[in-house]
């Protein structure tokens, strides 16, 4: 497969620029790549978006960095930062992420993560011939589940089974569809389970992190043998960065870790982890937190990604090992108490409202 090198990136739009992995993206991007364009972080700040997350990024980018407090649920506002800002590129990260979320209450998963993606797709499109790139930063759960053995490729077929991936599900249709009848350079990317730095303490790794610190219940949902692939997320940025460089117009790539683990595996891990690096008060194994708690509805028994594709045309693989991933999220939650009280308190949504008054 040819690896056609892009046009160089001048105005790259990143949607959900305050999210968790958006934000190590642009952290990512300044740090650790070749990047040299500007960067116009579109967000609207939901819960899950933190400003906090790219603390002093403005100082090291300077003019090359922009701050948008914007819905993409909003055309005109969308059409108006597109024209404004140039942009040639779009990363589109921006949506309702987490899948018991989407369970309880589907609506803003629809609005986002489907109308959203069709708003920028059209900006996108609105930009003619000088548009560059749209990469569309997916998930693995489009494919539905899997039984003991197998593995999801580019090619398996659809089928989700939560709102969350039905919504993104569809939205993944949606640029494949501007690519084959517009002609709109995309590329998508279908990626397993991330951790890191600056995840939401609602997802499984940080919520066992922090619970078993603090030597609360850990809740395990069914029987604790739900199977996830595992990526850093860091990763995960390097892969992106990879396909966005050097991908193949029109094409979709799985992104995995080559890390399954049983959930309920994840956890002693984590316990384990902790008790070697700070006992807990009565000495005893946080093992012994572990609370089997009501399953998820629909929960999709096994994940796994087969991304040869993505080695063998962009010689991507993970770097990270689980285990040292792991070590290095624990001891970001340890070391960041402050940003986890914020977070958890929603003061720092006070401090949106009041920094960014519209
Ligand atoms: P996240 O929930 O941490 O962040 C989402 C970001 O999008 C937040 O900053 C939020 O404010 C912003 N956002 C939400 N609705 C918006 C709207 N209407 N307009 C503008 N901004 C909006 O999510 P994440 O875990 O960082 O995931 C980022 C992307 O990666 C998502 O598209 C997700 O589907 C995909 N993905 C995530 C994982 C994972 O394990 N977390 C794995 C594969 C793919
Ligand atoms: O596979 C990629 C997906 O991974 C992304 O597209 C999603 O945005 C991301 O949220 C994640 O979805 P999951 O549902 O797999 O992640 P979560 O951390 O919510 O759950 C991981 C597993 O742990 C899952 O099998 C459910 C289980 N779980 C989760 C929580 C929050 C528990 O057993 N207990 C819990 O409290």
């Amino acid at each position: 497969m040819a690896k056609k090198k892009r046009k160089q990136i001048v105005n790259l739009m990143v949607t959900g620029g305050c999210g968790f992995i958006g934000s190590n993206f642009i952290r990512y991007l300044l740090e650790k790549s070749d990047f040299q364009g500007n960067i116009i972080n579109v967000d609207k700040l939901t819960y899950a978006g933190n400003p906090e997350n790219l603390k002093g990024i403005e100082d090291k980018l300077g003019d090359r960095y922009a701050f948008e407090r914007a819905d993409i649920c909003e055309q005109e506002r969308l059409l108006d930062l597109f024209a404004r800002h140039n942009i040639d590129t779009v990363c589109h990260f921006a949506a309702e992420s987490h899948v018991d979320r989407s369970i309880r209450r589907p609506a803003h998963f629809i609005s986002t993560n489907i109308v959203g993606t069709f708003n920028l797709l059209e900006a996108a499109r609105g930009r003619g011939e000088s548009f560059n790139l749209f990469h569309h930063v997916s998930t693995d759960e489009v494919y539905g589940s899997l039984g003991k053995r197998g593995v999801f490729r580019e090619t398996t077929p659809y089928r989700p089974n939560s709102p969350y991936s039905a919504s993104k599900a569809a939205s993944d249709h949606l640029v494949r569809a501007y690519f084959h009848t517009y002609g709109l350079p995309v590329t998508i990317s279908n990626c397993s389970n991330n951790f890191g730095p600056y995840q939401f303490p609602e997802k499984l790794i940080p919520l066992i992190i922090l619970n078993a610190f603090e030597g609360k219940p850990l809740p395990v949902y069914g029987d604790g043998r739900n199977v996830r692939d595992w990526l850093y997320v860091d990763d995960h940025c390097e892969a992106i960065w990879a396909i966005m460089k050097s991908g193949r117009t029109g094409e979709t790539y799985n992104i995995g870790g080559d890390s399954e683990m049983e959930n309920i595996r994840v956890v002693e891990m984590i316990c384990d982890i902790l008790d070697g690096m700070t006992p807990a008060v009565d000495g005893k194994s946080r093992r012994g937190l572990v609370t089997f708690v009501k399953d998820r509805p629909g929960h999709d028994r096994r994940y796994a990604i087969d991304f040869a594709k993505l080695h063998r045309t962009l010689n991507w693989s993970p770097k990270e090992s689980f285990q040292s991933g792991l070590r290095k999220t624990i001891t970001w939650y340890l070391e960041n108490k402050g940003w986890v009280d914020r977070v958890r308190s929603g003061d720092y949504l006070k401090w949106i409202e009041e920094h960014y008054r519209e």
